[in-house]
């Protein structure tokens, strides 16, 4: 597995492959891998002969009092990871290749009103940071394929909507949410979790499975439901 860190690099190499006819899947990734991530490259396996899995923090979907500065970087890890796991490319560019010109972008890909409610309303700004991004990474790989998690599932539908409205060639592959024993969704962010609030987690799963589960029985009160489920989880922790 080789790992390439410029833009002019990864064209050389995708023309190549393209040349032998092989097909491209793409991983867009932050790095920090877990089993997630691994299972995102086993999925897209029977779709592409290659797959090329980017590593970047992306400074455009941090906002300033997020955790930019603080995000795990383990490449070597990852890289070892994914060379296990069948990936044949990791594309690492640093922030000064994705933005010659500082830590942001004149253009923006905006998908409204997705961007702006649900997580976009308390976090403005990120999932333009987002789109942005991968727009940048379809732009330069061209895959043929894309996967992404569902467990960001506003993630999954601006970038759906985004490669409507922009007309990518790209499918996107959307790939179910790994969870750990306690059914707490993988995440490279559940390394900032305590002992205490890495028990406290997976109750927002199980609490979320009992309204699924009422609903399905036949609750039709909504606001309600809302309204106990609010209760329950902030007593919850
Ligand atoms: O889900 C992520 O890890 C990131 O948001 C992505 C899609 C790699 C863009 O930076």
């Amino acid at each position: 597995m080789q790992i390439i860190t410029s833009i002019k690099q990864v064209r050389q190499i995708i023309k190549v492959e393209r040349q032998k006819g092989n097909s491209i899947g793409l991983i867009p990734t932050m790095g920090n891998l877990h089993k997630g991530h691994m299972s995102l490259v086993e999925q897209i396996a029977p779709h592409a002969n290659i797959i090329i899995t980017s590593i970047f923090v992306n400074p455009l979907q941090f906002g300033e009092n997020e955790d930019f500065g603080a995000y795990p970087k383990t490449l070597e890890s990852d890289a070892k990871q994914l060379a296990a796991a069948g990936c044949h490319y990791v594309f690492a560019p640093n922030a000064q290749e994705m933005y010659p010109d500082g830590n942001k972008s004149k253009s923006l890909v905006s998908v409204a009103p997705l961007d702006n409610i649900l997580c976009g309303k308390s976090r403005p700004g990120h999932l333009t940071g987002v789109a942005t991004v991968v727009a940048k990474f379809f732009n330069i790989i061209m895959p043929d394929f894309a996967i992404f998690g569902l467990k960001d599932y506003q993630q999954f539908l601006v970038i759906k909507q985004m490669i409507t409205d922009l007309c990518f060639p790209v499918e996107i592959i959307g790939a179910p949410i790994v969870r750990n024993d306690q059914g707490l969704a993988l995440s490279s962010r559940n390394g900032y979790l305590s002992d205490e609030e890495l028990e406290i987690a997976p109750r927002l799963n199980q609490i979320l499975n009992i309204i699924k589960q009422s609903i399905i029985d036949g609750e039709k009160n909504y606001k309600e439901i809302e309204n106990q489920t609010q209760l329950i989880i902030n007593e919850s922790g």
